[in-house]
């Protein structure tokens, strides 16, 4: 596995296998992060897509796309992995939303035309592409002069290669480690969802999700940003909310410490 290249077969490989875990977790509401942090925050920042023509770049099996068509965009989902294109497909047929679905690299839209789309939404998956300014600059084409690319990713200075939380000796949380932050090898990370009831983890078997992750800087999100020719118009780093941090000490470490994700707003000049 450590010799292994992680290119774009790589990456739909791995999210093929992950997919019906995934998509099954994910429904269930056990991604909490998404649920209670970072998915109001993203819609709380993203700009209005009402009657506007929406590509969702990495859309997975298409969650976030279909909140994204209840807010009033026409959704179009791009996804690597055929098997969560197949998943978002199924969720589509049995509750329409009028959300059109197709597998393809977001570094690689040549099947839609230039200028086709209003804006451009991504919810934590340009970090999961080796090539995000091929990318970028394929988002910036699909673009209206005028249109928003918005997109979430793990916060690049914190959720670095040797992120480890610090407790005191009560168990604490009273920082955080971040270390390795220039280091850019990609690698695979094993992980659960894991603010699953006890229940569900009885119900629910099955392997770790095997997630390539490919390190970057936020320099290197700002240059590839603004070397697409987008300007740059609002970054955040979103707070979980008080109440939240009050409820689940899980997330007061993100409350208290440092943002889980970056959110950045460009639009095409
Ligand atoms: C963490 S999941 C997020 C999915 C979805 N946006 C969400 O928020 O639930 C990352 C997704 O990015 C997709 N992905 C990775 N590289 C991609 C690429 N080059 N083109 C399109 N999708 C890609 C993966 O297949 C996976 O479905």
């Amino acid at each position: 596995m450590i010799d292994e290249i992680l290119d774009e077969a790589a990456v739909a490989a791995a999210w093929d296998r992950n997919a019906a875990l995934w998509t099954q977790e994910v429904r269930s509401g056990f991604d909490l992060y998404r649920e209670l942090y970072t998915l109001p925050a993203f819609l709380n920042f993203m700009p209005s897509i009402s009657g506007k023509q929406v590509i969702d770049l990495g859309c997975g099996e298409g969650s976030n796309t279909r909140r994204f068509a209840q807010l009033g965009g026409t959704m179009t989902g791009v996804d690597l992995s055929a098997e969560m294109i197949g998943q978002a497909r199924a969720k589509e047929k049995e509750e329409p939303l009028g959300i059109a679905y197709e597998v393809g690299s977001f570094t690689d839209l040549s099947s839609f035309a230039d200028e086709a789309f209003d804006c451009a939404v991504s919810t934590m998956a340009l970090m999961d592409g080796p090539d995000l300014p091929t990318a970028l600059n394929a988002a910036y084409r699909v673009l209206k002069p005028g249109g928003a690319l918005c997109f979430s990713v793990l916060h690049p200075c914190f959720i670095t290669p040797a992120i480890r939380w610090l407790t005191d000796e009560t168990g604490a949380y009273h920082g955080l480690r971040v270390g390795r932050y220039f280091e850019r090898t990609p690698f695979i990370e094993y992980w659960r969802f894991s603010r699953r009831s006890d229940e569900s983890r009885r119900q629910v078997a099955g392997e770790p999700f095997a997630v390539p992750r490919f390190p970057r800087t936020l320099s290197d999100y700002i240059n590839a940003v603004s070397e697409a020719g987008f300007r740059l118009a609002r970054i955040e780093e979103p707070r979980p909310s008080e109440d939240m941090a009050r409820k689940h000490e899980w997330l007061n470490r993100w409350y208290q410490h440092a943002p889980l994700v970056l959110f950045i707003l460009a639009v095409k000049s």
